[in-house]
């Protein structure tokens, strides 16, 4: 039984086997319409979400499998007080699987010690969110066809951006990556982040306010919404919230190739007259989405 709450949980050889088994799906999806029968997927989320909770449930449904949906942590005996370990040990009685979001980091690894079934980090408040990495790598795979020799811009919230996080930790097991960190001074990477991953595994890195600056260099550019949830005071969000506004004018000096990618949602960082430049992948992110947490699912549940 296998949990999979940080994407180092991950080895780079299974990363290649899920982006090779998403790739399978998308090409021959009949062949996996039956895969989880008699399977149940939990979806416990403690804190919004469109894409994660609604993709999961596609896809276990697209594997023939079944869902129980928890949407709103107030409908739940959370409200009432109950713990993190008491639902992951109640859940394993009804599910064969379990997919949990959370407001407070480490919430998911909790669960996981406590289940009797596999768990998935669907998001831990500003620290990890391993299932869109998996996402944002088969978009990198299928858009750029490689992980080595890329240089990848991360603009906004860097601090609170646990996409970023993840994907940073996932990229840093390549050869050859440069990483452009494009934020305001208050919501620069968290220096865990920066010493732990980067200087580590002795990364190429430049931190900048500038993004216009940097275009021209990157091959990637992975925008970030700055999220009010995670300011303790508004005046702070309402100054930084628009500190980058991609726009049409401004990708004028960006590669041919550029891949634009955002994990979603976006408020008003990426302007929508960017999403008719064929350079934008966010789109293709979300529907990648749901193929790696349908490779993801299999692999947990150990499905041949
Ligand atoms: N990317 C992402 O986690 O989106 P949701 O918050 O809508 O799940």
């Amino acid at each position: 039984m296998r949990s999979v709450i940080d994407i180092l949980d991950l080895s780079v050889a299974e990363l290649d086997e899920l982006v090779a088994c998403a790739n399978d799906i998308i090409e021959n999806p009949e062949k996996y319409a039956h895969k989880c029968a008699g399977k149940k997927l939990a979806t416990l989320f403690f804190e919004p979400s469109t894409r994660t909770r609604l993709s999961f449930e596609a896809a276990m449904y697209e594997l023939g499998g079944n869902v129980l949906s928890m949407s709103d942590a107030k409908s739940s005996s959370a409200a009432k007080g109950e713990s993190v370990a008491d639902t992951a040990k109640t859940i394993s009685c009804y599910a064969d699987i379990i997919a949990m979001r959370h407001p407070k980091e480490g919430a998911p690894l909790v669960a996981s010690m406590n289940a009797s079934i596999p768990v998935i980090n669907a998001g831990d408040g500003g620290h990890n969110h391993p299932t869109q990495t998996l996402a944002d790598l088969l978009t990198i795979s299928r858009e750029k066809g490689r992980f080595n020799n890329i240089t990848v811009g991360f603009c906004g919230d860097l601090k609170f951006g646990r996409t970023v996080h993840s994907l940073i930790s996932a990229l840093s097991r390549y050869e050859n990556v440069k990483f452009v960190l494009i934020s305001p001074e208050e919501l620069k990477l968290p220096s865990y982040v920066k010493k732990d991953i980067i200087q580590k595994n002795n990364l190429e890195y430049v931190q900048t306010t500038d993004l216009e600056e940097v275009m021209p260099e990157l091959d990637i550019l992975y925008m970030t919404r700055v999220q009010r949830e995670r300011f303790f005071n508004e005046e702070d969000y309402l100054r930084l919230k628009d500190s980058y506004i991609l726009t049409p004018e401004k990708l004028e000096t960006a590669k041919k190739d550029l891949c634009i990618m955002h994990p979603l949602p976006r408020v008003n960082e990426i302007s929508v007259a960017v999403d008719e430049d064929p350079r934008a992948c966010y789109f293709k992110q979300v529907l990648n989405g749901k193929y790696m947490r349908m490779a993801l699912i299999l692999k947990l549940l150990e499905v041949k």
